[in-house]
């Protein structure tokens, strides 16, 4: 059953999830049969206020390609540097200043990713808008606002899991990512993974989950599923996209099990 604290019921009602298909989807044999005697024993989730103190524990990161770029540190000597182990901090500075497809002639900034480099969970969206061009950071606009709910009502901060993007720049106008580029941006992503080593990915929307699973199957098909991703087969789960949430939010209950499905792949 998706039991909640009236915590996260409060979160979810602010989301506008609406609760009663909640209670609804406790009764689906699907969700059920994926974990019933886990849930059973699996302690409630943090609440909230409680997740800002780890919050403090979790070992933040927060790479922007602002702080990629960054002179290096005076104290430290230049071979020591190059000597130090691959480092999230190092590959954002790869990406600040890749130049591989043409999306960086039009960037304002890159964006790398922001968390924790030890998150449990990691969060792909499709691209930069603009906004995020803007700010050098994921998800700032409208949908980053609903993301960070979503977040919340796991009982976790943005700062405690890591969300990051297939490409790291801005496609003009916000047009679909062209395989080429995927293809140019892709490792990036692959880097970030082996350094951060999640216990999920979450691919956020069509484009994300198509893309990483290789897939052309609609997103209703690929989502209510556990796929794997990469060389360590990173458990996957596909979600709607927040910005497809904020459109259709009649959808917001079944990214609600999604992420709950999420959850119960880190629990385990
Ligand atoms: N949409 C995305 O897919 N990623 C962002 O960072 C912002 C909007």
């Amino acid at each position: 059953m998706l039991t909640h604290s009236k915590q996260q019921l409060d979160i979810l009602r602010k989301m506008g999830v609406e609760v009663w298909k909640l209670r609804a989807a406790d009764r689906s044999p699907a969700l059920q049969s994926q974990s019933q005697s886990q849930q059973q024993s699996s302690p409630q989730p943090q609440p909230v206020a409680e997740a800002s103190t780890s919050a403090h524990r979790a070992r933040v990161v927060a790479a922007t390609a602002a702080q990629a770029a960054q002179p290096e540190s005076p104290d430290q000597p230049a071979a020591a540097q190059e000597d130090a182990q691959p480092s999230l901090q190092r590959v954002a500075q790869a990406v600040a200043a890749c130049q591989k497809c043409e999306l960086h002639r039009h960037r304002a900034n890159t964006v790398f990713g922001c968390g924790s480099s030890n998150a449990d969970w990691l969060l792909v969206g499709e691209a930069p808008g603009q906004h995020e061009d803007l700010q050098g950071q994921p998800f700032v606009g409208r949908a980053g606002k609903l993301l960070d709910m979503m977040i919340a009502a796991l009982g976790m901060q943005r700062e405690q899991v890591f969300i990051a993007n297939i490409l790291k720049c801005r496609p003009p106008n916000n047009r679909d990512p062209l395989p080429a580029e995927v293809a140019q941006c892709e490792p990036y992503l692959h880097q970030q993974l082996a350094l951060i080593k999640p216990k999920v990915i979450v691919a956020l929307g069509r484009i994300s989950a198509q893309t990483l699973l290789r897939s052309t199957q609609p997103l209703a098909k690929l989502r209510a599923q556990t796929h794997h991703y990469g060389a360590n087969n990173i458990p996957l789960v596909v979600t709607y996209h927040p910005a497809y949430l904020l459109r259709s939010p009649q959808q917001k209950a079944a990214a609600w099990e999604d992420l709950w499905q999420a959850r119960e792949i880190v629990r385990q």
